[in-house]
């Protein structure tokens, strides 16, 4: 009777594990069958209670079905574990075909490229790159460049102050000037280019902004002539806009020079034809510049019986504006838009 017994579990076990799905079911069933109470153990101990003759019989019986649920067992267990990674490898599976993931590259910014060209121009014609700070001292953006409280040239450039009338937000770079002559103490010639962000409490519209850029050069030397800057300015304008573009010098005012000059270029706009950029003009103009003032020379502590030079100022936006045909100023910064950006390509300048 056992033995039918045995032969029907053997039948059952087989039944049972094909239905089997997953890990936990399998795991139910070693109970089921295999546990203390499970259908096999439980045959097994009847084992007692079969006649001696029959007994060796019955134990082959039951090992052989142990045997069976063991390999099923392990059978089933094996079919479970590889269908879990092939689940997981389908899943995680990557398609070499799809097309990649664009990484966005950095660019120069426009005013950048223009600071580095001079930069390079200028480092070429022996000057150095010298930077000030943009908080700076009332004395030295105005009072020993040759404009003394009350100047009337001071109304031009509407400062933001600081602190009462002792520190301000640099209106001009010109004040990088009066600190390298003082530096050196009206001994050395000296070339120096001085970028940065200057700061004037100007209406934003298409050609002004509250914040904006300058690079003043100025070169102390002896013998100096207003030639050696024309000189200057002409490669400078050769550089950035090409032989085409003509430049003029004007007479004009600055109280740091004498004379001075206004550095003007042809409109790249409606060329010089006169539009609304130049105002109709045909001209606009770049930067200031002339001989240094020998007040101003004394002022910082070159004697300008022996010592003369030439000073100069650009606005950056001005001449990005001009060499990338850029007509609002606003571009660089409020309407600022990674599109502007993007057509600059990386390696051209
Ligand atoms: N600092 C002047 C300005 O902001 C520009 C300038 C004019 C600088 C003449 C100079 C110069 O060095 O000689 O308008």
């Amino acid at each position: 009777m056992e033995k039918d017994e045995i032969k029907k579990l053997l039948e059952e076990v087989s039944t049972t594990f094909a239905k089997v799905q997953d890990k936990k079911e399998l795991e139910q069933i070693k109970v089921e069958y295999m546990g203390k109470n499970g259908k096999i153990s439980l045959i097994n101990q009847k084992i007692k209670d079969v006649p001696t003759e029959e007994r060796k019989d019955f134990g082959i019986k039951i090992n052989e079905l142990k045997n069976e649920f063991n390999s099923l067992y392990k059978e089933k267990l094996e079919e479970i574990e590889n269908k879990e990674i092939n689940e997981l490898l389908n899943k995680e599976s990557i398609d070499v075909t799809l097309p990649g993931t664009k990484i966005n590259v950095g660019n120069h910014h426009p005013i950048e490229r223009i600071i580095e060209s001079l930069e390079t121009l200028l480092m070429s014609m022996g000057y150095d790159v010298v930077e000030g700070p943009e908080v700076e001292k009332d004395l030295y953006n105005f009072e020993l460049l040759n404009l003394p409280k009350g100047h009337p040239a001071r109304d031009a450039q509407d400062t933001f102050y600081i602190k009462g009338e002792e520190y301000l937000l640099r209106s001009q770079t010109s004040p990088v000037q009066v600190r390298c002559m003082l530096e050196k103490k009206g001994e050395e010639a000296i070339r120096i280019i001085c970028p940065g962000k200057t700061y004037r409490r100007d209406e934003d519209d298409a050609t002004h902004s509250h914040q904006f850029t300058q690079m003043e050069g100025l070169l102390i030397d002896k013998n100096i002539t207003l030639g050696d800057l024309k000189g200057t300015f002409e490669e400078i304008a050769k550089m950035l806009f090409g032989k085409n573009r003509e430049t003029r010098f004007r007479p004009s005012f600055y109280p740091f020079t004498e004379p001075s000059v206004e550095m003007d270029i042809s409109c790249f706009n409606c060329n010089s034809k006169g539009c609304h950029i130049c105002k109709g003009t045909g001209w606009i103009t770049v930067g200031g510049a002339g001989m240094v003032n020998p007040i101003v020379l004394k002022n910082c502590g070159y004697d300008p019986e022996v010592w003369n030079g030439f000073a100069f100022g650009f606005g950056i936006e001005r001449l990005a504006m001009l060499k990338y045909g850029i007509e609002d100023i606003r571009v660089f910064y409020v309407n600022h838009d990674l599109n502007v950006l993007k057509q600059f390509d990386r390696r051209e300048y």
